[in-house]
């Protein structure tokens, strides 16, 4: 993926540790230690303002309250949605996503096409990219704005408040001195520059250091059910999951990404358990609405979500857009079960039929993926047998961040 390599630019050097960060528009003509300089400045201040519960409404809540280090940047806890607001008793109706692994996210786009030393440049991969689960913020930046600003997140009200809390939290000096550097017109956008600047620091947010990066070096071999999981995940006739969660390095040696940053309609459960789901009018479309608005017209992408990259998904406590499960093993069966034996998957209705595909309107069901592992009928054998599906879960956990191989096996690979 060049397309995504070129955006990264070795700035400088400092004490031995190699520091990689995005190269900003704004360093046009800056000399290399000056931009430096500043991207570290601004990458401090963003983690200070990351982690400062001043800047929301209720006082109490800061990104990191969401988005915990010690949990690839996911919620700490299991609620399939967390609380904010100025109470922080309202809920919204989406899992929170980890922050890692963002970088290469492409620009959403109705019309992808791959880049052309990857596949066929010609077909068209429809919907692509973008942050959110909807693909509906365009930057770290532009993301940023939507929880300081969401009623049931950090609850401000407007920019100007953001900028007021901050003031008042003594940033004052220090957002005055991005401002004309960055030539973003408001302080408000200096913040949400640094909240940016912060999420791509790749020590933190995509340091590559699970065990499958060391088995894609050489340094260490999988287990023999952690390989059988990589060949059912890989094998189009099994789990077929690596045609979205691409699991190869790209040819320039880009380490995979684990998501083709596609938005599909998996047709997940709906997830009773939420308040906003009490309303049966509700449904949460995903790309053609309602949180999205522009796209709202295209009935063809209602129930549509991004592909998350499966990178550290071992250390999630919820899955999917609606978190309606909690263990990663359950995530992996839905994909089995939907099409096979749809009554483990959806509840039944008054006359004792199984309720298909019911967090999505029927006249959006053609939406719905219907390839491998998908589109098996009823009755018929799942894609991935039992053991199987142990093995899927066990590979999948060779991609938490944080692994050091044990030594014996080091030594050994050393001989
Ligand atoms: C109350 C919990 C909560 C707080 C606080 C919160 N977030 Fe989030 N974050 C979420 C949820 C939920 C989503 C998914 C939103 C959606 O899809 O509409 C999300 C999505 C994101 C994404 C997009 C991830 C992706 O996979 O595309 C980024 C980036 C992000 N948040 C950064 C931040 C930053 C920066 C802050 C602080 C300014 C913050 N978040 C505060 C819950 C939270
Ligand atoms: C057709 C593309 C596609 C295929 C094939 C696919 N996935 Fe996914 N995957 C997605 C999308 C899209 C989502 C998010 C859907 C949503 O939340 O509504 C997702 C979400 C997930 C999640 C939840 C991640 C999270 O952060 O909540 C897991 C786990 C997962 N996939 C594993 C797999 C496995 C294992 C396979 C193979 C058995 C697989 N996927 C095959 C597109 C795909």
């Amino acid at each position: 993926m060049p397309r995504v390599a070129a955006h990264f630019v070795k700035i400088c050097s400092v004490m031995s540790l190699h520091l990689v960060w995005a190269a900003p528009a704004w360093a046009q003509g800056m000399e290399r230690a000056e931009v430096f300089a500043q991207v570290k400045a601004l990458a401090a201040l963003g983690s200070e303002l990351f982690h400062d519960p001043r800047l929301s409404a209720s006082g109490k809540q800061s990104c990191a309250t969401c988005h915990n280090e010690e949990h690839a940047f996911a919620p700490a806890n299991a609620q399939a949605v967390q609380r904010g607001g100025a109470d922080l008793a309202q809920m919204g109706h989406r899992a929170t996503p980890s922050l890692k692994y963002l970088q290469s996210v492409p620009q959403f786009t109705e019309h992808f096409f791959d880049s052309e030393d990857e596949a066929d440049e010609s077909v068209d991969n429809g919907p692509t990219g973008g942050l959110t689960w909807d693909g509906r913020a365009k930057s770290l930046a532009e993301q940023a704005r939507i929880p300081l600003l969401s009623p049931f997140e950090m609850g401000n009200k407007t920019a100007q408040d953001v900028v007021d809390r901050a003031q008042k939290a003594g940033y004052a000096p220090r957002l005055k001195v991005f401002e004309p550097f960055l030539k973003t017109g408001s302080l408000f956008m200096v913040i949400t520059k640094a909240l940016e600047t912060y999420q791509q620091d790749w020590r933190k947010f995509y340091p590559y250091t699970s065990k499958y990066d060391a088995y894609l070096a050489g340094k260490v071999a999988l287990s023999k059910q952690e390989q059988r999981g990589l060949e059912v995940f890989e094998d189009p006739q099994k789990g077929n999951c690596a045609s979205c969660h691409l699991s190869q390095p790209g040819h320039d040696g880009t380490p995979p990404q684990f998501t083709d940053y596609g938005l599909i309609a998996l047709a997940v459960p709906r997830n009773t358990a939420l308040p906003y789901n009490a309303n049966p009018q509700n449904y949460d479309l995903g790309l053609c609405g309602p949180d999205r608005t522009d796209l709202a017209q295209h009935a063809d992408y209602c129930g549509l979500f991004k592909t998350p990259t499966l990178r550290n998904v071992a250390t999630r406590k919820v899955f999917f857009h609606n978190g309606v499960y909690k263990s990663l093993r359950d995530a992996v069966a839905f994909y089995v079960l939907r099409d096979t034996q749809p009554s483990r998957v959806y509840p039944k209705n008054a006359q004792g039929e199984v309720v298909l595909y019911d967090d999505l309107p029927k006249q959006y069901h053609q939406n719905i993926n219907m390839n491998p592992p998908f589109g098996h009928r009823v009755g018929n054998k799942p894609a991935l047998s039992e053991p199987e599906i142990d093995a899927v879960v066990a590979f999948l956990k060779t991609l938490t961040d944080g692994y050091t191989a044990p030594t014996a096996q080091r030594r050994q690979k050393e001989r």
